[in-house]
């Protein structure tokens, strides 16, 4: 059998490896300056006033509902098709993840419906710019009142724009993820972007104990141990400064796929005038559950696309879904990475074919 091909391979190398070892020299593994320099190139990377280090894209979104004061009898309004991380920040604050039915074409959270959706308790949405695709801004923003937060979960969204402007400076606050299939990869991590000064200082004191900065005697309201240690930040910072050239390898892997595939499966895009992120390569297609068995007999790591969140357990009283069904079932992740070779992307296709 020919080599198997991964899912996702992190882009790092000798810079990362030079950057945590000098880390690991300096003795401070944890709330050092690696966490603020780390931040200071996010911030630049998104156009936003502030950055703050969490450990995971997780931990973000929990750490912007908190920082809003949503709590129970609240509600915020998530797209059904999504990782249940979205929904699940949600619920552990108190509050009740209304779900939104999604376009099967685009995965994206329709916002004529997001309107329907919307009650005297909505506080924010959620509003994810799946696989890297930027969210339709601007119409979401129309039918969404002004007291209600937009918050982007932007986890797979990092070089991603809307119409020019960076996802993660579209919302009242952002939410980023740097898992090991994301652009920009820390192991685990993530972060919270806003140009609002008081939320971030919310999210800092949250993700450290209820600590202020500056104050070490006394805690106003308690908080949590999200911190991002040094080691792990300084493994971000030279992904970070070459992210262009990240984004431009995986537009080119993208290129060489929708090439060879558009004719027979649904290809992924973004809107005339976005740029998308390429945080994953999603394709759709009937006999998905048959090609994603049979990709893998090859050793092709493929993958399904991410979840209809009406279908767990745990939110199975919140309705029908019909868009997000049919793209929990079409949905099909291909093997996908700055590294990914154009032979690869032959034999995925090739592969693919079969099913189409
Ligand atoms: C849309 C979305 N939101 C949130 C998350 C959670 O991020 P993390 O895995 O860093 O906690 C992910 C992770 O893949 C995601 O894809």
């Amino acid at each position: 059998m020919s080599e198997p091909i991964r899912l996702a391979r992190p882009d790092v190398g000798g810079a990362e490896l030079a950057a945590v070892a000098d880390v690991l020299a300096s003795g401070q593994l944890t709330m050092g300056p690696q966490v603020a320099a780390f931040e200071a190139a996010l911030a630049r990377a998104v156009g936003t006033q502030d950055a703050v280090a969490v450990s995971s894209g997780t931990a973000a979104i929990h750490l912007a509902l908190l920082a809003l004061r949503i709590g129970p009898s609240d509600e915020v309004i998530v797209p059904a098709y999504t990782f249940p991380a979205t929904a699940n920040a949600v619920e552990l604050c108190g509050a009740r993840a209304v779900l939104v039915d999604v376009d099967p074409e685009t995965f994206l959270v329709r916002p004529e419906l997001v309107a329907d959706a919307v009650t005297p308790r909505t506080r924010a949405v959620l509003a994810v710019h799946l696989f890297g695709r930027p969210v339709a801004w601007e119409e979401l923003q129309t039918v969404v009142p002004q007291e209600v937060a937009l918050v982007e979960d932007a986890a797979g969204a990092l070089g991603a724009r809307y119409r020019g402007t960076p996802c993660g400076a579209l919302g009242l606050l952002a939410c980023l993820s740097f898992h090991p299939r994301k652009i920009v990869t820390t192991g685990e991590g993530g972060a919270v972007t806003t140009d609002e000064a008081e939320l971030a200082a919310a999210v800092r004191r949250l993700r450290h104990h209820g600590i202020a900065a500056g104050t070490t005697v006394d805690i106003s309201s308690p908080g949590f141990n999200y911190r991002l240690p040094d080691v792990l930040c300084a493994l971000g910072i030279p992904q970070l400064e070459r992210l262009e050239g990240l984004l431009q390898a995986r537009e080119r892997v993208a290129g060489w796929y929708t090439e060879r595939l558009e004719h027979f499966v649904g290809v992924p895009s973004a809107d005339e005038g976005d740029r998308h992120g390429w945080q994953a390569y999603v394709v759709a297609l009937d006999r998905r559950d048959e090609a994603l068995a049979g990709l893998r007999a090859e050793g092709i790591e493929a993958q399904i696309g991410t979840y209809a969140v009406n279908q767990l357990t745990a939110y199975r009283d919140r309705g029908a879904f019909p868009g997000a069904d049919a793209a929990f079932a079409r949905a099909l992740a291909l093997p996908f990475a700055t590294s990914t070779t154009e032979d690869e992307v032959d034999r995925v296709t090739a592969a693919l074919a079969r099913y189409a």
